[in-house]
Parts: structure tokens; C-alpha cells; sequence
């Protein structure tokens, strides 16, 4: 009747002790698909980089007025390459036009280079600009009269995100961005990028 008993107690150790095993590996297998969803969805997913200009920092200015238009522009363009992915941003040598009315007056370069992973890359870079390429200058006139110079700059960046030092994805990125400056005061009054 005892070693019945006896018997009984080890059978039913040994059972909670497996049920206690396969409690953990349950456990364990639900953590590592968790921990899988969270990589695929968080790390593995490959944001667009954002590419933008912030405001201009302006060296010389000089316009002419509604009768006679015209402008001359010196300025450092900082341009910012925005990361937020978990690897390095790779880019290719590109440029950013300035236009004024749809017409180019002037071009930027940013030299090949790279945005480490959730960071931003600054680039400052030297830019003139002249309103000698204008075919017609009426609206130019116009503009001057009220006093603001309305500047749009575009870009695309090409390169690849790279993500555990082994995937690559390609990815390029576009700057549209629009600004009005004050002539008078030559300051950047407004800024707006898409
Ligand atoms: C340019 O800036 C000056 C000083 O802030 C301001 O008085 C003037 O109204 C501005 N011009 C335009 C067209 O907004
Ligand atoms: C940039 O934005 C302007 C409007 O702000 C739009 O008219 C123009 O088509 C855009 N250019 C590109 C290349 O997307």
C-alpha cells in the first residue's frame, strides 16, 4: 500500500516536472517569435531616407527692381540627408537645382558620401545664383516690386540602405522645397519642402 503510494508521488513529480518543461518551451518559443516580428517589422523594414534643405544662409544678394529685373545670389545651402533607418544610408554624387519660375538658375553638389544609421547627415554646400538664364522676366519684375524672390529647389539622392552589414535595399529620395526670401533684408522668410 506505501511503495503503491510512493509510486504514485514519483509519477506524478516526474509529470509536473515535464508539464513544467513544456511550460518554458512555450514560453520560450512565443519570446523568439516575438523577438522575430519585432526585428522583421522594426529593423528589417527600410524607411526612405528624407531629403530636405533648411533654411539658406545668405552671403550676398543683390536685385534689381520692376523695371530693370534681375538677381545675383551667393549662399550656403544646408542640405540634410534624415536616416532613420537601423544600417547606413549609402548615396551617390548628386545635384540640387535651384529654380526660379520652373527655369534653373543656379546648381548644387553633394559629393557621394553616406548617412549613418538613425542620424542625419549635414551637408553644407556652396551655391550661386544668377537670373541671367531667364527667358522672360515680367514675373520676376512683379515679384521684385513686392519685395520676396521665390526659390524652389529640387533633388533626387540614389543609394542603398544597408542593414545587418549584409542586405542591401535601394532607395532614393526626392527634394522638392519651395522658400521665399525677403530682399530687402535678405533673410529666408518661409520654408516649405515636400
Ligand atoms: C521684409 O522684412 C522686413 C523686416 O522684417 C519687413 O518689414 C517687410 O515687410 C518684409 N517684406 C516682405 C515683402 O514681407
Ligand atoms: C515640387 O512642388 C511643386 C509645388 O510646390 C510642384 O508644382 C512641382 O511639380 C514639384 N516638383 C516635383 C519634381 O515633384
Amino acid at each position: 500500500m506505501v511503495e503503491e503510494r510512493r509510486d504514485f508521488e514519483a509519477q506524478e513529480e516526474k509529470r509536473r516536472k515535464r508539464m513544467k518543461l513544456a511550460g518554458y518551451i512555450a514560453a520560450f518559443v512565443v519570446f523568439q517569435t516575438l523577438v522575430i516580428v519585432v526585428f522583421a517589422l522594426v529593423v528589417m523594414k527600410v524607411k526612405t531616407p528624407k531629403f530636405r534643405v533648411e533654411t539658406l544662409r545668405i552671403q550676398s544678394l543683390t536685385a534689381g527692381n520692376q523695371n530693370s529685373p534681375s538677381f545675383d545670389m551667393a549662399f550656403t545651402a544646408p542640405i540634410r540627408i534624415k536616416n532613420t533607418n537601423f544600417g547606413p544610408y549609402k548615396y551617390d554624387a548628386t545635384t540640387i537645382d535651384f529654380t526660379y519660375g520652373g527655369v534653373q538658375v543656379g546648381q548644387g553638389s553633394i559629393p557621394k558620401s553616406k548617412a549613418n544609421m538613425k542620424s542625419t547627415k549635414k551637408v553644407d554646400v556652396p551655391v550661386t545664383l544668377s537670373s541671367s538664364a531667364l527667358t522672360s522676366t515680367s514675373g520676376l519684375g512683379n515679384e521684385l516690386s513686392s519685395g520676396v524672390l521665390t526659390l524652389n529647389s529640387q533633388g533626387t539622392l540614389s543609394g542603398k540602405v544597408e542593414l545587418m552589414f549584409i542586405f542591401k535595399k535601394k532607395k532614393s529620395t526626392n527634394m522638392n522645397c519651395t522658400m521665399a526670401i525677403n530682399v530687402s533684408t535678405k533673410t529666408v522668410q518661409s520654408l516649405s519642402c515636400k
